[in-house]
């Protein structure tokens, strides 16, 4: 299985064993507050998102890692690369429980991802979206390098998309002394 290790986390696919600490997050309103459109998620929804995302990785070689710090066993969030909402497009997500929030994790998190995704995974672009109203998301794309390119109907929502090609995030990786694994 692919692990990928950063200055401070170390991130494995997720598996049906994560039911647990995703349903927990996935049932947390402040998590949720500008994920997907239904708000915090029951038990047995987060089980099938989970089932998805478990599938993505069997299907796509690609989805979504649990996220630990280095000395932890308890998973701090998810980070990844999925099928954006019905395209061909690869789009790097992020979510944390709110303790993590403010340290630099989703940006070290995804930086690592987009860079796995770019390197070994030969991907040309990667994309993000987000409700226009979560400053965070988009702070941590900025921080990435990615281009606000346009607004997108995703799941329902109208959201901001942005992009990054492989060569803009190596350069912005160098020039901004981005952490990466
Ligand atoms: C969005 C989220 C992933 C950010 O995680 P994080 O680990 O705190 O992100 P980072 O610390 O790497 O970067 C956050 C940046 O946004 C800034 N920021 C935080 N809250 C902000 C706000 N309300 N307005 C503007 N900027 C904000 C931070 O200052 C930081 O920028 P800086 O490094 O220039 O100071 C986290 O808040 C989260 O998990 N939220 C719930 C799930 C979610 O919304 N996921 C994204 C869906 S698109």
């Amino acid at each position: 299985m692919i692990e990928i290790l950063t200055e401070r986390l170390t991130l494995r696919p997720l598996t049906t064993d994560d039911l647990e600490w995703i349903s927990a997050f996935r049932g947390d309103a402040d998590v949720m507050r500008y994920i997907g459109s239904t708000g915090p998620m029951t038990p047995d929804q987060s089980r099938e998102r989970l089932d998805r995302y478990v599938a993505c990785w069997a299907e796509r070689g690609l989805g979504m890692f649990g996220v630990r710090e280095l000395d932890q066993d308890a998973p701090i969030g998810w980070a990844g690369l999925q099928p954006l909402d019905g395209t061909e497009e690869i789009e790097v997500g992020y979510a944390f429980g709110k303790a993590a929030w403010g340290r630099g994790i989703a940006t070290e998190a995804a930086s690592a991802v987009m860079r796995w995704g770019f390197r070994s995974l030969a991907l040309e672009r990667i994309v993000a979206v987000a409700y226009p109203e979560n400053d965070a998301s988009r702070r941590v794309m900025q921080k990435l390098g990615m281009r606000h390119e346009a607004m997108r109907l995703v799941h329902g929502v109208e959201s901001v998309y942005y992009s990054v090609t492989a060569l803009d995030f190596e350069k912005h990786a160098s020039s901004a002394n981005m952490p990466l694994s």
